[in-house]
Order: C-alpha cells, then structure tokens, then sequence
C-alpha cells in the first residue's frame, strides 16, 4: 500500500490546480476522479444520450471504457482509447458529470478503478468522496473549500482570460447549484470526513495552500 493523500472539496476550490503541484513537488501520483466522471458525462452527450435519464445512462455505461495514462507525469484519460482530456473541461461536461455521478451504478463502475490506483503507488487523489467512501483509510485528508463568490471570481477570469463573454452572478448561481447537487446525492455526497482537515482558501493564495499542504503530509510522513 503507498501513502495516500485524499483532497476532496466542491468545484472550483482549486483542488487540481492544488493537487498537481503538490504531487510534482513531493513525487506522488496525481489522480483526478472528476477527469473519470466527466468522461462517462462526455460519452452520453457525444452520443445523445440524456444524463437526466438513469435507465438510459445505465444502458450504455457498459459501453464506456475509462482508462488512465500519464504523460510527462501528466495525468490523461482514454475513452475507449481516445485520449479525451482536452475534450471534458468544457462547463457542460462537468454538468453531465455532476448529473451522471449522482448514479449508483456510475459510481460502482469507478470505484474498483480508483481504489486500484491507490494500492501500488503513493498517490493523491482528488475528488468529493475520496475520503469519505473511496480511500477511508487514506494517510492524510484534506477538505479543501472556498466561499461561492471566491470560487465564482476565479472562474470568471478564468474564462475572461480565454475571451469568454460571461457574468459573475450567473457563474456563482451555477457553482452554488453544482454544489447542492453533489452534497444532497443520496449516494457518496460531497462532505467533509471527521478525520479531514478543513483547508479553507478563501483569503489564500494558491501558493500558500500548497505549501499548508505540503507541511500537513509532512507532518504524518515524519
Ligand atoms: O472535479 P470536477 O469538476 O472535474 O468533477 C466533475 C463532477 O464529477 C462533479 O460535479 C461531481 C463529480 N465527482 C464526483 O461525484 N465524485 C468524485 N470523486 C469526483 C467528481
């Protein structure tokens, strides 16, 4: 078993951005769940499929083979082959993947893939119930979050910076939907593990988040 670090937290807390540098500087394997969702999102709407029918997603999950590869230390995710990472970060993927992993049978497929990962190496993983359901025995948990306006703000310049035409209100609405959605599922819903610490990056940089959480795995490796 290698040491295992999990972040979980709602969307648009910095948990990539975080989780990657991280893992680079002390040498764990970054695996990112929400990568694995969002390509099982991707096929449904590449398909025509509707992510707000069960039945029909069901139906075709058999159909959907997630791999993961990574290169130069960069994680990438196959759908059936197909190198696909570029393709999933648009916002309506991470909707059909916030709708699709509200679905038992989504989530069953995933877990043996992501508990697999975590046995051979040390790795971290990102996600929302990393530590909660996937890895309850994980070395280190962190619950990373920031309020809805911080995280509606990164994301606005964000897409400000790619040129996008985009209102703040409108983007903390969708944040704060987000996170009912994945916090009131019945099943795996996003929350803190009573053995998490809370990491609340509101009023951080992204800098100092890193370095919080790189003394925090520091403390327990020693
Ligand atoms: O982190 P992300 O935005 O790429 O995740 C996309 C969606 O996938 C998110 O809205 C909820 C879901 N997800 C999940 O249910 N469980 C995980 N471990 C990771 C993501």
């Amino acid at each position: 078993m290698g040491f295992n670090v999990a972040i979980d937290g709602p969307a648009g807390a910095g948990k990539s951005t975080i989780a990657k540098t991280v893992a680079k500087t002390m040498q764990f394997i970054y695996v990112d769940t929400g990568a694995m969702y969002r390509t099982i999102g991707f096929y449904m709407l590449r398909n025509g499929i509707s992510v707000d029918d069960q039945e029909a997603v069901c139906a075709h999950l058999s159909e959907v083979d997630v791999t993961l590869g990574y290169e130069d230390g960069v994680q990438q995710v196959y759908l059936n082959g197909e190198n696909v990472s570029a393709s999933i970060r648009t916002q309506e993927v991470g909707e059909a993947a916030s709708k699709v992993s509200a679905m038992p049978p989504v989530r069953a497929a995933l877990l043996d893939l992501q508990r697999n990962l975590a046995k051979s190496a040390d790795i971290l993983m990102d996600g929302r119930d990393i530590g909660t359901v996937v890895l309850p025995d994980a070395d280190v948990k962190i619950f990373l979050t920031a309020s809805s306006l911080v995280r509606a703000k990164r994301r606005y310049k964000e897409l400000v910076e790619k040129g996008a035409d985009c209102d703040l209100l409108t983007i903390q609405k969708e944040i704060e939907e987000r996170d009912y959605r994945d916090s009131h599922r019945e099943i795996a819903p996003l929350k803190q593990a009573d053995d998490a610490i809370l990491v609340d990056s509101s009023d951080m940089t992204i800098e100092e988040v890193v370095a919080e959480i790189i003394r925090l795995i520091g403390e327990k490796r020693k």
